[in-house]
């Protein structure tokens, strides 16, 4: 533990996400209001401490944004100082540009930084830890993907959205006797899709965690047919795949460390569903959607309480720590225990178990 720090930097990375504002916001009204700290803002996630732009955080800055999406700083999810774009005439090269974040910390005299992000953030975070910088992190990302917490703020949003979104479908489903499949974001985890498919009542969900049978897809829509179901939702995460097959990606973003954008994978599935079974199936992905506008309640307050918990860490002098949400108690981790990957939906989770004995199906039998 060391001293107390005088000036923190703050900042948001990765994809913007609901709640990022509230945590903004409960930060530095407790940095400055609880401990007397001053709040540095970074613009731009780590791009700003890269090309150092970075403003002063006042009472007056953060009043007003506690229900607001996006984040006021700004963010980015390609700038990676370990692993930065730079543009050598047609191509893109990566540098290692940490240490002009080195030279941002001190040219602007922050004594720690508070990293507000997902896995990718918080890798980078352990990583600005080993090269002596003071850094404690707070989990972020609607996927809900990031190790060493139970839950990230903005995964709630997600799937309040994603729910209701499906909630809507349904009544196409029901009118027209279609297959609507309804594609959810997530990466490489199926926690949106797997908990909005609960909340809406999808009839087969298909998770990255679970490889899909067309044929066992197929059947369930059959069988369901047979029992007069003249109508089926399927709940499809971006990352899920058939077994002994591939993700099906979007695009590739050159300049981002991870470069693949999941996306069409619910289309995939319609086509083949309409091809097989000659029930007309149609395809909606959320996309962005998920990601946007104002966080629900129990996010804001989930936001709210890391805040002025990472608050208190910091101004104990801690580092090197992420603050986490364990049952109903927020605590804090060690920073290098969360970066090792993204954290799936367990095979033994509950929620599938639950989903299974209400005849959810999950395209593997
Ligand atoms: O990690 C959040 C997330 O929304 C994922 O669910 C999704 O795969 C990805 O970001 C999309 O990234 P982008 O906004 O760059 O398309």
């Amino acid at each position: 533990m060391g001293a107390s720090p005088r000036r923190v930097g703050l900042l948001t990375a990765g994809g913007d996400c609901p709640g990022l504002n509230a945590v903004i916001r409960a930060l530095t009204k407790s940095l400055i209001f609880d401990h007397g700290i001053e709040v540095i803002g970074i613009m731009d996630g780590f791009k700003g401490l890269v090309e150092n732009a970075a403003r002063e955080l006042t009472m007056d800055d953060v009043s007003g944004i506690l229900t607001l999406g996006g984040t006021i700083l700004g963010t980015t999810n390609r700038e990676n100082p370990f692993k930065y774009p730079v543009s050598k005439g047609r191509e893109i090269v990566f540098k290692d540009r940490s240490r002009d974040v080195l030279e941002t910390v001190e040219r602007l005299r922050l004594d720690m930084l508070i990293t507000i992000g997902g896995d990718g953030t918080q890798a980078i975070s352990n990583q600005l830890v080993q090269k002596g910088l003071r850094v404690i992190g707070v989990p972020k990302t609607i996927d809900n993907d990031l190790h060493g917490t139970d839950l990230t703020f903005g995964h709630d949003t997600a799937v309040a959205v994603a729910a209701e979104a499906i909630d809507r479908i349904h009544t196409t489903a029901m009118s027209h006797h279609r297959v609507m499949v309804v594609e959810t974001m997530g990466r490489y985890s199926g926690w949106i899709a797997l908990r909005a498919g609960i909340a809406a009542g999808g009839d087969i969900l298909l998770l990255p965690e679970i490889p899909y049978h067309m044929d066992a897809i197929c059947r369930e829509v059959h069988q369901r047919s047979e029992k007069g179901r003249r109508s089926s939702i399927v709940v499809v995460a971006e990352g899920a795949k058939p077994k002994g097959g591939e993700v099906t990606a979007r695009r590739t973003v050159a300049d981002a460390s991870d470069p693949l954008r999941l996306g069409g994978v619910g289309e995939r599935v319609a086509l083949e569903i309409e091809k097989t079974t000659n029930v007309e199936a149609r395809a909606t992905i959320l996309g962005h959607i998920q990601r946007g506008g104002t966080p629900t309640p129990f996010d804001r307050i989930l936001a709210t309480r890391y805040g002025v918990e990472a608050a208190v860490i910091a101004a104990r002098g801690e580092s090197g720590k992420m603050v986490a949400l364990h049952g109903d108690e927020i605590v804090s981790v060690p920073l290098e225990s969360v970066a090792c990957g993204p954290r799936l939906v367990p095979e033994s989770s509950t929620l599938i178990k639950t989903a299974r004995s209400i005849g959810s199906s999950f395209g593997d039998k």
